[in-house]
């Protein structure tokens, strides 16, 4: 008697593909990340850093250097920061990056956001911040990764091994450090309240039971999919918290379907992409909390009126009118885009898989980016 052994099947935990498999990791990995590092009666975090006495009171800016999707997650932490840590934080794509530091360049830290803590554009940059004096952080899911050898501190986002091409369960991870880090920079700075460090980690800690709760409803999700697999275009639309979403909501759809998708500031819509829109392009909105939901949902309203179907994120509970489809998050403050973004996830791989993609390796692109 055979047994009929799929070994491929089984790294994959009887998932189709590591895509799916990893997006539904998404609450393990999130306990993972927050593991042991949180206090909330006390409204402090412990992420082992040791950052030099007053160094956080005297920091004058924080400087994010990273690639597609770790690009997305610093910029979702640049607004954490400037909300939460009164500090001055940009964000730049590593490739077009040149340090310019203040009077001291010491102050300025430099932090270098890479799931593989190998891609060459991130590591181009953070030598550049180096060589000029900077201090430099490594926030990496990758023990022993270049990154981590070339930089001051290393921050783990502990997500475990990602093998599809397209992140997923790391951009979760990768958010939910950086705003660990927020607040400790915020505690450390002064500028955050205890009583507003415990809602924030609150919100963090209800977060992996969130993320379950979306990934209960894959099935409307497929049934969206289905609907609008044909479409000429996608659009994703959000404001705040939900911009940096939009943007890796349509980065990961045309990553691995190869459709035309492309993300916008809700507000910017009316400045030139609604001439693109038709019955043939859906617009994918975060409505939440943290995304100036009422805004952007008159940004919709602007491309349901030239026919566009629309599909909108939405919070639990808040009452929503004349969507196609309403996709519901639980409360978790300014963490209800990431949630959102889970939607996203799985709409970009329901549609792919429906055209039965190379979903694991999409065409032309490669995990990790070693060249410059
Ligand atoms: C994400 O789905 C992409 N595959 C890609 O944009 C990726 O995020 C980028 O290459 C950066 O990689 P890193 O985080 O390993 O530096």
């Amino acid at each position: 008697e055979t047994v009929d052994w799929d070994a491929d099947a089984a790294e994959k935990g009887g998932y189709e593909h590591y895509m799916r498999k990893e997006i539904h990791e998404q609450p393990s990995a999130l306990r993972q990340t927050l593991s042991s590092r949180l206090d909330v009666d006390r409204g402090e975090v412990d992420l082992d850093l040791d950052f030099p006495q007053g160094y956080l009171e005297s920091l004058e800016e924080i400087q994010f250097v990273a690639c597609g999707t770790s690009y997305y997650a610093s910029q979702y932490t640049a607004q954490l920061l400037e909300e939460f840590a009164d500090v001055r934080a940009t964000v730049t794509i590593a490739s077009e990056y040149e340090f310019e530091g203040g009077r001291d360049p010491w102050r300025t830290l430099v932090v270098a956001v890479t799931q593989s803590g190998e891609t060459a554009d991130t590591l181009g940059a953070i030598r550049r911040a180096a060589g000029a004096g900077a201090r430099t952080l490594a926030v990496t899911n990758t023990l022993g990764s270049t990154v981590t050898r070339e930089t001051n501190d290393t921050l783990f986002i502990r997500a475990g091994p990602e093998i599809g091409v397209a992140a997923t369960k790391t951009f979760a991870s990768q958010v939910a450090t950086l705003a660990l880090l927020t607040v400790a920079i915020g505690r450390g700075r002064g500028a955050l309240s205890t009583a507003d460090a415990r809602d924030v980690l609150e919100d963090l800690r209800a977060l992996p039971g969130a993320v379950q709760q979306v990934l209960d409803e894959e099935e409307q999700v497929l049934a969206a999919a289905r609907e609008y697999q044909d479409s000429d275009a996608f659009f994703f639309v959000g404001r705040r918290f939900g911009y940096p979403v939009a943007l890796e909501g349509a980065l990961k759809l045309k990553e691995i379907s190869y459709d035309h998708a492309e993300g916008f500031a809700a507000g910017e819509l009316k400045h030139g992409p609604l001439a693109l829109v038709s019955d043939q392009t859906p617009v994918l909105a975060v409505l939440t909390t943290g995304a100036d939901g009422d805004e952007t949902r008159n940004n919709l309203t602007e491309a349901q009126t030239r026919r566009a179907p629309a599909i909108g994120v939405v919070t639990a509970g808040i009452r929503t009118k004349s969507l196609d489809w309403a996709l519901e998050v639980p409360a978790v403050g300014v963490f209800e885009p990431l949630v959102a973004n889970v939607y996203f996830q799985m709409f970009a791989y329901h549609i792919a898989n429906l055209k039965e993609r190379s979903i694991d390796k999409p065409r032309n692109l490669a995990k990790s980016v070693t060249v410059e």
